[in-house]
């Protein structure tokens, strides 16, 4: 019995040394980002180095930024816009028209994560020095869409733009929380054909523009 406390004593006082390791080693990489950035030493730095982030090196104060505006596209904006879409909608497929509206609470609540996930992915997309992109990704769309250094360039010089779109996103974020709460479908639709026009407007502005070019001299 006494052995076996002291072996769980011993566990758990390796685990807090392991955690304590842990915690220095994070103020530690902290430390030599900030010390980084301050010596210039960044801009001399490989790109992508792991340590830091990718563009670490300009993130605000302790908030370092390690995704593009590509991977929140991709993993927290268009997944839960999807969602949302999805609550709101009827589908036809072969066997007819398919309700597609939110029946149980848990369906409701998934409703509900994707309103936050949205609300707080605007916020992210208005942290600033972030890529749009990775380094050496390329539209797949060239000259309709802009290569990704020209929309992160764009997005600087337009800064107040761009987090006027995230803006907007994030109040029907905060529309849809409420029309969730609510299990108020009519409404989810309409801040659903709202949101689409704000996902379009911020894409043409910063994402392709030059379509918008073509279009208008055709
Ligand atoms: C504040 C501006 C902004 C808003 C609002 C916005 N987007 Fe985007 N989105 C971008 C930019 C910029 C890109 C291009 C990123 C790149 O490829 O470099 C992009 C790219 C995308 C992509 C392509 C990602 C890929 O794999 O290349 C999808 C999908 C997408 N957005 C969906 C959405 C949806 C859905 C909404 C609305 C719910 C939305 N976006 C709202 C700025 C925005």
């Amino acid at each position: 019995m006494r052995s076996q406390i002291a072996a769980a004593l011993c566990a758990a006082a390796l685990g807090v040394i392991a955690v304590s390791s842990l915690a220095i080693a994070q103020q530690k990489t902290a430390k030599s980002c900030v010390e980084e950035r301050q010596t210039g030493k960044a801009a001399k730095r490989a790109n992508g180095n792991a340590r830091c982030g990718a563009s670490a090196d300009r993130a605000a104060g302790d908030r370092p930024v390690y995704s593009t505006i590509k991977d929140l596209m991709e993993s927290i904006i268009d997944p839960s816009a999807d969602a949302l879409w999805g609550a709101a909608g009827t589908v036809i497929d072969k066997q007819g028209a398919q309700d597609l509206s939110p029946k149980t609470p848990e369906q409701w609540l998934d409703v509900r994560r994707a309103a936050v996930r949205i609300v707080e992915g605007a916020n992210l997309l208005m942290m600033p020095g972030r890529e749009a992109a990775p380094a050496g990704a390329r539209s797949e769309a060239p000259g309709v869409e802009l290569e990704p250094p020209e929309i992160s360039a764009l997005i600087k010089k337009k800064r107040k733009s761009f987090d006027a779109f995230a803006r907007a996103l994030q109040a029907l974020g905060v529309e849809a929380l409420r029309a969730s709460d609510a299990k108020d479908v009519p409404l989810l639709d309409d801040i659903g054909a709202r949101m689409e026009g704000v996902c379009e407007s911020c894409h043409q502005t910063f994402w392709y523009p030059l379509d918008q070019q073509a279009s208008t001299r055709n």
